[in-house]
C-alpha cells in the first residue's frame, strides 16, 4: 500500500447475531496475513465490528449463533497466552466448533511439514485456521495450501496484524473520535496524536503491523529504542513519509517520550543478548526502560500500553505496568471483541471453507 486511503462514507456495520454471509458488508479479504492490505475503511469496519461484539460480550450470555457449524482450527507452533486463548474464547463466543492444536503434541513434532498440517487439519474438517509460526511468512505458505481463511496470529519477526488492530481499538477508545474526549480532522481515529513504541523494535512483529495501522489512523508514530534495535527502520519511516505516513525513529528516549498520547513498552527477548544487540538488561533498563520518571515526559494522561508478555524492570518498571495510566489489562480483554468482529468478517467472504 503506498497511499493511504481516506474514508469516503461510514462503513455499514454488520448484525452480528446473524451469520457473516446473510448481508453483504464491504470486507473483500479472504485471509488476515497483515495490516499492509487493509484500507482505512477496512480498519474503520473492524473497529466497528469490535464495538458490536463488546455490546455482545457485556450481555449476560455473551455468545452469538453466527458462526454455529463452522470450524476453526488454532495451531500454534510457538508459545502464547493472550492470542491463542482470545482466538479460542472469541470463536466459542461466534458458537463455532474450535480445535486447539499445539505443536509440541502433534504429529509435527515427529517431523511433519506445515503443507502436510495444514492439508491434514482442512481434511479433518477445518474451514478457518488461525496459525502462530516463528518463522515469518509461514501463515502466506499456509494460505497458499488452505481452502478456507488463514488469520496470522503472529510469525517471526514479520507481522502480528491481530494484536496491532486490537492495540488501535484500545486507543482510539480513549483517544479517537468515539471516545467522549472525541475528534478528528478527517475521520481518522488518532490524527495527530503522538504515539511512541519503545524498545526492541527490530525483532518486533507487533511494531511492523502496528506501523501500517497507526499511521493509517493518522498518528504521529515515534519508534525508539537502541540504534542496534532500530536498524533498517529509518529508511522506512523515509518511504513512509513520502506516501503521507508520518513516523519517525529516534534513540532518544526523551524526544520520543515528551508530550507522548501513547506509550507502548515492547518486550526485550533475553535471547537477542547473545547476538550483541544489547550490552546488558540493566543498561537497556537503565537508558530506556520506561519507568515513572520518564513517563512523566508525556501528557499526564498518556496510555501506557504492552503487547505482552511483559519483563517487568527491564522494558517497563513494575508500578508503570500496572499504574492508573496502564491499559494492559484492557489490551487483553480487548482482543476478544477484536478478535470476535475479524472471524466474523472473515467468515463472511469464505464462509464455507472453499475458494476465493
Ligand atoms: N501479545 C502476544 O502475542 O502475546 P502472547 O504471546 O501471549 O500471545
Amino acid at each position: 500500500m503506498t497511499a493511504i486511503d481516506r474514508p469516503t462514507s461510514e462503513p455499514e456495520v454488520p448484525v452480528v447475531d446473524s451469520p457473516p454471509d446473510a448481508r453483504p458488508v464491504g470486507w473483500s479479504h479472504r485471509h488476515l496475513l497483515d495490516t499492509d492490505v487493509l484500507s482505512w475503511a477496512d480498519i474503520e469496519l473492524v473497529m466497528r465490528t469490535a464495538d458490536e461484539m463488546r455490546d455482545v460480550l457485556a450481555r449476560p450470555i455473551a455468545r452469538v449463533p453466527a458462526l454455529r457449524g463452522r470450524s476453526v482450527t488454532i495451531l500454534f507452533y510457538e508459545a502464547s497466552t493472550r492470542t491463542r486463548v482470545s482466538f479460542e474464547v472469541a470463536a466459542k463466543n461466534l458458537s463455532a466448533d474450535v480445535v486447539n492444536i499445539a505443536a509440541a503434541a502433534s504429529s509435527i513434532a515427529k517431523g511433519e511439514s506445515l503443507v502436510d498440517t495444514v492439508r491434514t487439519v482442512e481434511a479433518l474438517g477445518a474451514q478457518m485456521l488461525v496459525i502462530r509460526h516463528a518463522v515469518s511468512g509461514a501463515p502466506y505458505l499456509a494460505a497458499e495450501t488452505f481452502g478456507g481463511s488463514v488469520v496470522n496470529a503472529g510469525d517471526g519477526w514479520h507481522a502480528h496484524p491481530t494484536q496491532a488492530l486490537l492495540d488501535l481499538y484500545t486507543m482510539r477508545a480513549h483517544l479517537g473520535e468515539s471516545s467522549p474526549e472525541g475528534g478528528s480532522l478527517d475521520g481518522r481515529s488518532l490524527e495527530g496524536r503522538k504515539v511512541v513504541i519503545l524498545g526492541d523494535v527490530l525483532h518486533s512483529r507487533v511494531a511492523r503491523s502496528n506501523i501500517w495501522t497507526l499511521t493509517a489512523a493518522g498518528a504521529d508514530l515515534w519508534l525508539c529504542g537502541p540504534p542496534t534495535l532500530l536498524h533498517g527502520f529509518e529508511a522506512w519511516a523515509a518511504r513512509g513519509a513520502a506516501a503521507g505516513r508520518r513516523f519517525q525513529v529516534t534513540s532518544s528516549v526523551d524526544d520520543a517520550l515528551r508530550d507522548a498520547d501513547v506509550v507502548m513498552a515492547l518486550r526485550i527477548q533475553r535471547e537477542r543478548m547473545a547476538s550483541g544487540l544489547l550490552p546488558s538488561l540493566r543498561e537497556y533498563a537503565a537508558r530506556w526502560g520506561l519507568t515513572a520518571e520518564r513517563l512523566a515526559l508525556a501528557r499526564p494522561d498518556a496510555l501506557v500500553m504492552h503487547p505482552g508478555p511483559m519483563n517487568e524492570g527491564v522494558e517497563i518498571a513494575p508500578d508503570v505496568a500496572v499504574g492508573a495510566q496502564s491499559r494492559i489489562t484492557e489490551q487483553v480483554k480487548n482482543g476478544v471483541a477484536v478478535r470476535m468482529a475479524l472471524l466474523y468478517l472473515l467468515a463472511g467472504v469464505a464462509p464455507h471453507g472453499g475458494g476465493e
